[in-house]
């Protein structure tokens, strides 16, 4: 897997670890700014609002901790959780199948090889694991985000609608396989 060569000096600092009980609050204030940032157009406010203080509420993400089917990645620079990639097993009969759920960095920290980082201890992760397929839906309208995971093999499958809250979002699924190519060393990182 090739290695991050041309990240700004400030990501030096970059560790991509697994989220523990300590991060949740970090990360829910994380995914606020975040989704602000990103959805204050698209999704009401009060929908952001009850989604975020239900998915994002750290009782709640307690159980994604330490959980099998659960690989919950945060990256910390500078003793800081500033952004996370959370992916869960999904059930297939034939075959180990993942999705990623949660894909947030702070804007501050946005464009500087963090989330690259995070999706390749991710998919590192998941070939351990013996998944070989994972998928992911992004918010139809979320040019940036579509650009990102077809940079990193995503191929589009089909759209599809999700309640949140009092509307309806337009969702694309992509779907990616996953290889030993994916395997890497921690340092690699
Ligand atoms: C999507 C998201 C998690 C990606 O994280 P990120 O840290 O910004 O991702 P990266 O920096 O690895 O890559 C983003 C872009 O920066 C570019 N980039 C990567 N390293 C770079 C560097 N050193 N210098 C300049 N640009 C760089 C990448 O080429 C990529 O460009 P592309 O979109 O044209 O492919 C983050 O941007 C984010 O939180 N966005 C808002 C929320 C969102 O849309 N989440 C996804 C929900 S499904």
């Amino acid at each position: 897997m090739e290695a991050i060569k041309d990240i700004p000096q400030t990501v030096d600092t970059l560790i991509i670890r697994f989220a523990t009980h300590i991060d949740l609050a970090r990360i829910s204030h994380v995914a606020q700014v975040t989704w602000d940032d990103t959805y204050s157009d698209t999704i009401a406010v009060e929908n952001r609002r009850d989604f975020l203080s239900s998915s994002y509420n750290p009782t709640n993400l307690a159980e994604a901790i330490d959980t099998s089917g659960h690989w919950f990645y945060v990256a910390e620079m500078d003793d800081k959780v500033i952004g996370f990639g959370h992916f869960i097993r999904r059930y297939h009969p034939t075959q180990g199948r993942a999705e990623l759920i949660r894909f947030y960095v702070l804007p501050d920290y946005q464009n500087m090889g963090i989330g690259r980082s995070l999706l390749n201890m991710g998919f590192s992760g998941l070939t351990q694991a013996a998944i070989k397929q994972c998928s992911v839906s992004v918010q139809a309208t979320n040019h940036r985000a579509r650009r990102l995971y077809e940079r990193h093999g995503f191929v589009y499958y089909r759209k599809h609608g999700q309640f949140l809250g009092t509307q309806i979002v337009t969702l694309a699924q992509y779907i990616r396989p996953v290889t030993n190519m994916d395997l890497i060393n921690s340092h690699n990182q």
